[in-house]
Protein backbone atom coordinates (compact mmCIF):
# COMPACT_ATOMS: atom_id res chain seq x y z
CA UNK A 1 0.00 0.00 0.00
CA UNK A 2 2.60 2.34 1.14
CA UNK A 3 5.93 1.38 0.02
CA UNK A 4 8.04 2.90 -2.54
CA UNK A 5 7.07 0.72 -5.24
CA UNK A 6 4.10 2.28 -5.26
CA UNK A 7 4.90 5.94 -5.06
CA UNK A 8 4.70 8.65 -7.11
CA UNK A 9 8.04 10.47 -8.02
CA UNK A 10 6.95 14.58 -8.46
CA UNK A 11 9.25 17.01 -8.86
CA UNK A 12 11.94 15.18 -6.25
CA UNK A 13 9.58 14.16 -3.68
CA UNK A 14 8.04 10.66 -2.83
CA UNK A 15 3.94 11.21 -2.87
CA UNK A 16 1.31 9.08 -2.29
CA UNK A 17 -0.20 8.82 -6.24
CA UNK A 18 -3.91 9.77 -4.83
CA UNK A 19 -2.84 13.24 -3.60
CA UNK A 20 -0.84 14.27 -7.20
CA UNK A 21 -3.93 15.31 -8.78
CA UNK A 22 -5.04 17.24 -5.71
CA UNK A 23 -2.13 19.09 -5.25
CA UNK A 24 -2.57 20.73 -8.88
CA UNK A 25 -5.99 22.28 -7.58
CA UNK A 26 -3.88 23.16 -4.15
CA UNK A 27 -1.36 25.05 -6.37
CA UNK A 28 -4.27 26.70 -8.46
CA UNK A 29 -6.47 28.19 -5.64
CA UNK A 30 -4.30 28.46 -2.47
CA UNK A 31 -3.86 31.77 -1.13
CA UNK A 32 -6.91 33.66 -2.72
CA UNK A 33 -7.95 34.32 0.40
CA UNK A 34 -5.17 36.13 2.80
CA UNK A 35 -6.99 35.38 6.19
CA UNK A 36 -5.98 32.06 5.40
CA UNK A 37 -4.04 30.15 8.08
CA UNK A 38 -2.32 27.36 6.69
CA UNK A 39 -0.42 24.31 8.65
CA UNK A 40 2.63 22.47 6.89
CA UNK A 41 4.26 19.39 7.97
CA UNK A 42 6.43 16.53 6.85
CA UNK A 43 4.11 13.56 7.80
CA UNK A 44 4.39 12.23 11.81
CA UNK A 45 6.04 15.40 13.26
CA UNK A 46 3.21 16.82 14.82
CA UNK A 47 0.50 17.81 12.56
CA UNK A 48 -2.58 16.87 14.88
CA UNK A 49 -1.38 18.77 17.86
CA UNK A 50 -0.74 22.06 15.50
CA UNK A 51 -3.98 21.05 14.25
CA UNK A 52 -5.51 20.91 17.71
CA UNK A 53 -3.66 24.12 18.70
CA UNK A 54 -4.17 26.53 16.09
CA UNK A 55 -7.90 25.45 16.17
CA UNK A 56 -8.32 26.28 19.88
CA UNK A 57 -5.93 29.30 19.49
CA UNK A 58 -8.51 31.09 16.43
CA UNK A 59 -11.22 29.58 17.90
CA UNK A 60 -11.07 30.22 21.74
CA UNK A 61 -14.90 30.43 22.69
CA UNK A 62 -15.42 26.81 20.40
CA UNK A 63 -12.59 24.76 21.74
CA UNK A 64 -15.16 22.32 23.41
CA UNK A 65 -15.00 21.05 19.50
CA UNK A 66 -11.81 19.49 20.08
CA UNK A 67 -13.87 17.09 22.43
CA UNK A 68 -16.30 15.87 19.98
CA UNK A 69 -14.25 16.23 16.95
CA UNK A 70 -10.82 15.06 15.82
CA UNK A 71 -8.51 17.45 14.94
CA UNK A 72 -8.23 16.07 11.83
CA UNK A 73 -11.95 16.97 11.14
CA UNK A 74 -11.93 20.38 12.26
CA UNK A 75 -8.61 21.17 10.39
CA UNK A 76 -9.09 19.81 7.19
CA UNK A 77 -5.95 18.38 4.73
CA UNK A 78 -5.91 20.44 1.67
CA UNK A 79 -5.02 17.58 -0.61
CA UNK A 80 -6.65 14.82 1.11
CA UNK A 81 -9.55 16.50 2.06
CA UNK A 82 -10.60 19.56 0.45
CA UNK A 83 -9.56 19.25 -3.27
CA UNK A 84 -10.45 15.91 -3.55
CA UNK A 85 -13.63 16.20 -5.73
CA UNK A 86 -15.00 19.92 -5.19
CA UNK A 87 -12.86 22.67 -6.39
CA UNK A 88 -14.37 25.31 -2.91
CA UNK A 89 -13.23 24.47 0.23
CA UNK A 90 -15.99 24.99 3.09
CA UNK A 91 -15.80 27.30 6.21
CA UNK A 92 -14.11 24.70 9.06
CA UNK A 93 -15.96 27.04 11.94
CA UNK A 94 -18.77 28.27 10.45
CA UNK A 95 -19.24 30.81 13.48
CA UNK A 96 -15.35 32.42 11.68
CA UNK A 97 -14.04 33.72 8.44
CA UNK A 98 -10.71 32.22 9.52
CA UNK A 99 -10.66 29.57 7.39
CA UNK A 100 -7.16 26.96 9.10
CA UNK A 101 -6.20 24.21 6.69
CA UNK A 102 -2.93 21.58 6.76
CA UNK A 103 -1.14 20.32 4.30
CA UNK A 104 2.27 18.17 3.52
CA UNK A 105 2.81 18.82 0.10
CA UNK A 106 6.46 20.32 -0.13
CA UNK A 107 7.13 23.73 -0.59
CA UNK A 108 9.18 23.20 -3.70
CA UNK A 109 5.56 22.64 -5.03
CA UNK A 110 3.84 25.43 -3.87
CA UNK A 111 6.63 27.98 -3.98
CA UNK A 112 5.03 30.38 -6.56
CA UNK A 113 1.66 29.79 -4.91
CA UNK A 114 2.90 30.48 -1.14
CA UNK A 115 5.53 33.18 -2.42
CA UNK A 116 2.37 35.71 -3.61
CA UNK A 117 0.16 34.93 -0.99
CA UNK A 118 -0.52 36.96 2.22
CA UNK A 119 -2.10 33.44 4.35
CA UNK A 120 -0.03 32.60 7.41
CA UNK A 121 1.76 29.69 7.27
CA UNK A 122 2.82 27.59 10.33
CA UNK A 123 5.46 24.61 9.44
CA UNK A 124 5.77 21.97 12.63
CA UNK A 125 8.85 19.58 12.35
CA UNK A 126 10.52 16.94 14.35
CA UNK A 127 14.16 15.73 14.80
CA UNK A 128 14.29 12.83 12.45
CA UNK A 129 15.03 10.21 14.56
CA UNK A 130 11.63 10.50 15.81
CA UNK A 131 10.11 11.38 12.96
CA UNK A 132 11.38 7.95 11.54
CA UNK A 133 10.41 5.83 14.36
CA UNK A 134 6.65 7.50 14.33
CA UNK A 135 6.37 7.21 10.45
CA UNK A 136 7.74 3.37 10.40
CA UNK A 137 4.78 2.45 13.32
CA UNK A 138 2.02 4.50 11.52
CA UNK A 139 3.29 2.71 7.98
CA UNK A 140 3.34 -0.32 9.29
CA UNK A 141 -0.35 -0.46 10.60
CA UNK A 142 -1.35 0.94 7.09
CA UNK A 143 0.83 -2.06 6.13
CA UNK A 144 -1.07 -4.19 8.41
CA UNK A 145 -3.56 -5.57 5.86
CA UNK A 146 -0.77 -6.81 3.57
CA UNK A 147 0.80 -8.99 6.31
CA UNK A 148 4.18 -7.84 5.37
CA UNK A 149 5.03 -4.81 7.98
CA UNK A 150 8.32 -3.22 7.27
CA UNK A 151 11.48 -4.62 9.47
CA UNK A 152 13.08 -1.41 11.65
CA UNK A 153 16.12 -1.79 9.01
CA UNK A 154 14.17 -1.06 6.05
CA UNK A 155 12.11 1.58 6.93
CA UNK A 156 15.42 3.30 7.88
CA UNK A 157 16.68 2.64 4.80
CA UNK A 158 13.63 4.00 3.08
CA UNK A 159 13.52 7.01 5.58
CA UNK A 160 17.18 7.68 4.94
CA UNK A 161 16.60 7.66 0.89
CA UNK A 162 13.54 9.93 0.94
CA UNK A 163 11.61 6.93 0.06
CA UNK A 164 8.65 7.54 2.51
CA UNK A 165 5.28 9.88 1.64
CA UNK A 166 6.34 13.10 1.04
CA UNK A 167 10.09 12.38 1.12
CA UNK A 168 12.84 13.28 1.57
CA UNK A 169 11.98 14.49 4.90
CA UNK A 170 15.26 16.46 4.50
CA UNK A 171 14.57 18.64 1.92
CA UNK A 172 10.79 19.05 3.12
CA UNK A 173 12.08 20.60 6.06
CA UNK A 174 14.91 23.00 4.06
CA UNK A 175 12.30 23.81 1.78
CA UNK A 176 9.90 25.48 4.57
CA UNK A 177 13.06 26.65 6.65
CA UNK A 178 13.89 28.17 3.93
CA UNK A 179 10.92 29.89 3.62
CA UNK A 180 11.08 31.10 7.46
CA UNK A 181 14.67 32.85 6.96
CA UNK A 182 13.63 34.89 4.21
CA UNK A 183 10.13 35.66 4.86
CA UNK A 184 9.53 35.35 8.91
CA UNK A 185 6.21 37.43 8.76
CA UNK A 186 5.17 34.92 6.91
CA UNK A 187 6.00 31.48 8.28
CA UNK A 188 6.10 30.44 11.63
CA UNK A 189 8.89 27.76 12.27
CA UNK A 190 8.40 25.33 15.11
CA UNK A 191 9.83 22.02 16.31
CA UNK A 192 8.15 19.36 18.45
CA UNK A 193 10.26 19.66 20.87
CA UNK A 194 10.11 23.27 21.31
CA UNK A 195 6.58 23.25 21.72
CA UNK A 196 7.19 20.54 24.20
CA UNK A 197 9.87 22.08 26.31
CA UNK A 198 7.96 25.52 26.48
CA UNK A 199 4.36 25.17 25.17
CA UNK A 200 3.42 28.19 26.90
CA UNK A 201 5.45 30.88 25.25
CA UNK A 202 4.88 29.14 21.91
CA UNK A 203 1.20 28.76 22.17
CA UNK A 204 1.49 33.00 22.92
CA UNK A 205 4.02 33.50 19.78
CA UNK A 206 2.03 31.65 17.87
CA UNK A 207 -1.18 33.94 18.48
CA UNK A 208 0.38 36.95 17.68
CA UNK A 209 1.67 35.91 14.68
CA UNK A 210 -1.91 34.99 13.89
CA UNK A 211 -2.87 38.21 14.52
CA UNK A 212 -5.24 36.84 17.71
CA UNK A 213 -2.79 37.73 20.64
CA UNK A 214 -3.95 36.74 24.20
CA UNK A 215 -5.70 39.69 26.16
CA UNK A 216 -6.13 40.63 29.27
CA UNK A 217 -3.55 40.93 31.82
CA UNK A 218 -4.99 39.06 34.24
CA UNK A 219 -6.39 36.01 32.64
CA UNK A 220 -4.14 35.96 29.75
CA UNK A 221 -1.61 33.26 31.51
CA UNK A 222 -4.46 30.94 32.98
CA UNK A 223 -6.35 31.27 29.18
CA UNK A 224 -2.95 29.81 27.81
CA UNK A 225 -3.02 27.26 30.11
CA UNK A 226 -6.07 25.79 29.39
CA UNK A 227 -5.14 26.21 25.36
CA UNK A 228 -1.73 23.96 26.15
CA UNK A 229 -4.11 21.27 28.51
CA UNK A 230 -6.61 20.80 26.39
CA UNK A 231 -4.35 20.26 23.25
CA UNK A 232 -2.29 18.05 25.06
CA UNK A 233 -1.61 14.62 24.46
CA UNK A 234 -2.77 13.29 27.59
CA UNK A 235 -6.16 15.19 27.56
CA UNK A 236 -6.42 14.76 23.33
CA UNK A 237 -5.62 11.11 23.73
CA UNK A 238 -7.99 9.96 26.16
CA UNK A 239 -11.06 11.68 23.96
CA UNK A 240 -13.31 9.12 22.93
CA UNK A 241 -13.55 11.16 19.31
CA UNK A 242 -9.84 10.16 19.37
CA UNK A 243 -9.78 6.71 20.53
CA UNK A 244 -12.27 5.60 18.40
CA UNK A 245 -11.73 2.70 15.87
CA UNK A 246 -13.42 4.12 13.06
CA UNK A 247 -11.97 4.89 9.96
CA UNK A 248 -12.97 8.65 8.50
CA UNK A 249 -14.05 8.61 5.12
CA UNK A 250 -11.22 10.05 3.56
CA UNK A 251 -8.80 7.93 5.37
CA UNK A 252 -7.83 3.76 5.47
CA UNK A 253 -7.04 4.14 9.26
CA UNK A 254 -9.13 4.21 12.24
CA UNK A 255 -8.84 7.90 14.10
CA UNK A 256 -7.04 6.53 17.10
CA UNK A 257 -3.93 5.51 14.88
CA UNK A 258 -2.95 9.37 15.53
CA UNK A 259 -2.48 8.97 18.81
CA UNK A 260 0.35 6.72 19.51
CA UNK A 261 3.49 7.92 22.08
CA UNK A 262 3.77 11.58 21.74
CA UNK A 263 7.20 12.02 23.50
CA UNK A 264 10.72 13.71 22.89
CA UNK A 265 13.47 11.07 22.21
CA UNK A 266 11.56 8.12 21.82
CA UNK A 267 13.68 6.52 18.77
CA UNK A 268 16.12 5.55 21.85
CA UNK A 269 13.89 2.43 22.81
CA UNK A 270 14.30 1.59 19.04
CA UNK A 271 17.20 2.73 17.28
CA UNK A 272 20.92 0.66 17.66
CA UNK A 273 23.73 2.97 17.98
CA UNK A 274 24.70 2.15 14.51
CA UNK A 275 21.90 3.60 13.46
CA UNK A 276 21.49 6.54 15.00
CA UNK A 277 25.45 7.43 14.00
CA UNK A 278 24.14 6.98 10.17
CA UNK A 279 21.12 9.10 10.69
CA UNK A 280 23.53 12.06 12.74
CA UNK A 281 25.65 11.91 9.86
CA UNK A 282 22.90 12.49 7.56
CA UNK A 283 22.09 15.26 9.81
CA UNK A 284 25.08 16.82 9.80
CA UNK A 285 25.31 16.58 5.48
CA UNK A 286 21.65 18.08 5.17
CA UNK A 287 21.01 20.41 7.85
CA UNK A 288 24.27 21.26 9.44
CA UNK A 289 26.52 21.75 6.68
CA UNK A 290 23.71 24.39 5.53
CA UNK A 291 23.61 26.93 9.28
CA UNK A 292 20.74 24.63 10.20
CA UNK A 293 22.02 23.46 14.19
CA UNK A 294 18.89 20.77 14.43
CA UNK A 295 18.20 17.36 14.61
CA UNK A 296 20.79 15.38 17.12
P1 LIG B 1 4.53 9.23 18.03
O1 LIG B 1 4.28 8.21 16.95
O2 LIG B 1 5.99 9.46 18.27
O3 LIG B 1 3.78 8.97 19.28
P2 LIG B 1 1.30 13.65 12.94
O4 LIG B 1 0.19 14.26 13.66
O5 LIG B 1 2.12 14.62 12.13
O6 LIG B 1 0.86 12.46 12.14
O7 LIG B 1 2.33 13.13 14.03
C1 LIG B 1 1.97 12.07 14.86
C2 LIG B 1 2.85 12.09 16.07
O8 LIG B 1 2.44 13.15 16.95
C3 LIG B 1 2.71 10.80 16.86
O9 LIG B 1 3.98 10.63 17.49
C4 LIG B 1 1.61 11.16 17.84
O10 LIG B 1 1.55 10.32 18.98
C5 LIG B 1 2.03 12.59 18.21
N1 LIG B 1 0.93 13.40 18.74
C6 LIG B 1 -0.39 13.40 18.41
N2 LIG B 1 -1.07 14.28 19.13
C7 LIG B 1 -0.17 14.88 19.95
C8 LIG B 1 -0.28 15.90 20.98
N3 LIG B 1 -1.44 16.45 21.29
N4 LIG B 1 0.85 16.24 21.63
C9 LIG B 1 2.04 15.69 21.34
N5 LIG B 1 2.20 14.72 20.38
C10 LIG B 1 1.11 14.33 19.70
Amino acid sequence: MVGDDCLSHVDGFWLLPQFVEPIDRVIKHLGRSPSDIILASFPKTGTTWLKSLLFAIVHRTSKHHLAMKNPHDLVPTLEVQVYTASDEPLLNNPCSTRRIFSTHIPYQLLAKTLDSSDCRVVYVTRNPKDTLVSTWHFINKWKKAEKEPWPLDVAVDKFCHGLVPCGPYYDHVMGYKKLSSENPKNLFFVTYEELMSDPISHVKKLAEFLGCPFEGEDDQQEQIEEVVKCCSFEVLSEREVNKSQESPAWFQLPYNSFFRKGAVGDYMNYLSDEIVKRIDALTREKFHSVGFMYGI
